[in-house]
């Protein structure tokens, strides 16, 4: 049988000659594109030219989408396994009002090649080594477990792990087939899948209802000793957050992860009426907004990790008074390679300036985590508190996050 050659790329890679993919700007050729329900897809990538992945599982790109307009940059947990190197996906939902995931949708085939940063994030198993796990998900949630258990099954087939992950309808549940497969492969596997609702045409025999304390002990006992990883839509994370703090568990061994609005939980401190109205709000469209696939309803906003705010700098002042540097009528920026002076007001992010001054600074999560906004500084002082988005060496080379960094005095910023 002869193959045609487009469809023969791809098929022979030289893993020995070729290097792991670098996502500082680099582009990424789709390969296959999935359907997995209704509304999300998988999208199926290769480095452009050839080269293999390395990552964690659990870890995020930023896709840069081209859509009339300008582009857009969003960030989507990759939920393919780096144990399957050749080939890296993101799992996707498209919301209501989608731009950049409507997009996707709608334009992208197999050959066609996006930009793309990362991988980047540390939500990931491989930070947190245990003997016993459990992945609690509602909705798309679940992409980052699914990178995790995938990652097991390929490497430690007998991990012990318990999978519970929530959705609307059992037509909802994502990857439902690949579960119950891997759950008669790896014998120390505990599945539980969890719906809202069912007709009657669904012949489901799983968990009805949402996740409580009650359901969860049925379904893991031994809940207490486990590392407990969390994904979902904010309202499913805070009613977990409050069932287990209630429950006395350690919260040192529980993770979180989210692409949505900042969690109140991690700005400030929650009412136990909050967190409980709000876990009630675990309904059809709070699991249908899960965060971890992002989509434009969630653009521009936060993935968002429990652990690991890292403060490089002194904050701004928040008592009104002005800082060093300031003369009164605003920080002044100076935007180098665009050639634009602007002022800004103490407090203002460099992004935030930038943009009010129509200098186009490429920015995704805009929560210091996916590294998008990283500019370069070559004169004064900020006040930055990113979440991982950017390392200790690179800030060391003057580099910032223009989302989560205020002037604290006259900046140049080289773009
Ligand atoms: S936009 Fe993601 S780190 Fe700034």
């Amino acid at each position: 049988m002869t193959v045609k050659p487009d469809l023969a790329a791809g098929l022979a890679l030289p893993f020995a000659s070729t290097a792991p993919w670098k996502g500082s700007s680099a582009r990424l050729e789709v390969i296959a594109v999935i359907d997995e329900t209704a509304d999300v897809k998988t999208f199926v990538f290769r480095p452009e030219g050839g080269g293999w992945f390395s990552y964690k599982p659990g870890q995020f790109v930023t896709l840069e989408l081209p859509v009339p307009g300008g582009p857009v940059w969003r960030t989507y947990t990759l939920s393919s396994t780096p144990t399957r190197p050749f080939s890296a996906s993101v799992t996707v939902k498209a919301q209501a009002g989608s731009i950049g995931t409507r997009w996707m949708f709608d334009t992208l085939v197999p050959g066609m090649t996006l930009t793309a940063s990362g991988p980047a994030g540390h939500f990931s198993h491989w930070n947190h080594l245990a003997e016993r796990y459990l992945f609690l998900s509602a909705g798309s949630g679940i992409t980052p477990m699914m990178s995790m258990l995938r990652a097991m099954a390929d490497t430690a087939p007998a991990s012990d792990v318990a999978f519970l992950t929530c959705g609307r309808t059992p037509g909802d549940l994502l990857f439902r087939d690949e579960l119950e497969m891997l759950a008669r492969q790896m014998p120390n596997l505990t599945l539980g899948l969890m719906v809202e609702r069912k007709s009657a045409a669904d012949r489901w025999h799983g968990l009805t209802g949402r996740i409580d304390m009650a359901r969860l002990k049925f379904l893991v006992r031994d809940y207490r000793q486990r590392e407990i990883f969390c994904c979902g839509p904010e309202p499913f994370m805070a009613g977990v957050r409050l069932m287990l703090e209630d429950a006395g568990f350690d919260m040192r061994h529980y993770h979180e992860e989210s692409f949505g609005a900042p969690s109140k939980a991690q700005t400030q401190p929650q009412t136990k009426v909050q967190t409980q109205s709000q876990a009630q709000a675990t309904s059809a469209e709070a699991t249908s907004e899960a965060k971890t696939v992002t989509d434009d309803a969630t653009a521009g906003r936060v993935p968002s990790q429990v652990q690991g705010a890292a403060p490089t700098a002194a904050p701004p002042a928040q008592d009104g008074t002005a800082p060093a540097g300031y003369a009164g009528d605003g920080m002044q920026l100076q935007f180098s390679r665009s050639d634009v002076t602007t002022t800004c007001a103490p407090g203002t992010t460099l992004l935030e300036a930038a943009r009010a001054a129509a200098v186009r600074i490429p920015a995704a999560c805009e929560a210091g985590m996916c590294g998008t906004c990283k500019v370069k500084k070559t004169a004064g002082d900020v006040a930055m508190e990113h979440n991982g988005g950017i390392t200790d060496e690179e800030i060391g080379d003057g580099y910032v996050l223009a989302c989560c960094a205020r002037p604290l005095g006259p900046v140049t910023l080289e773009v």
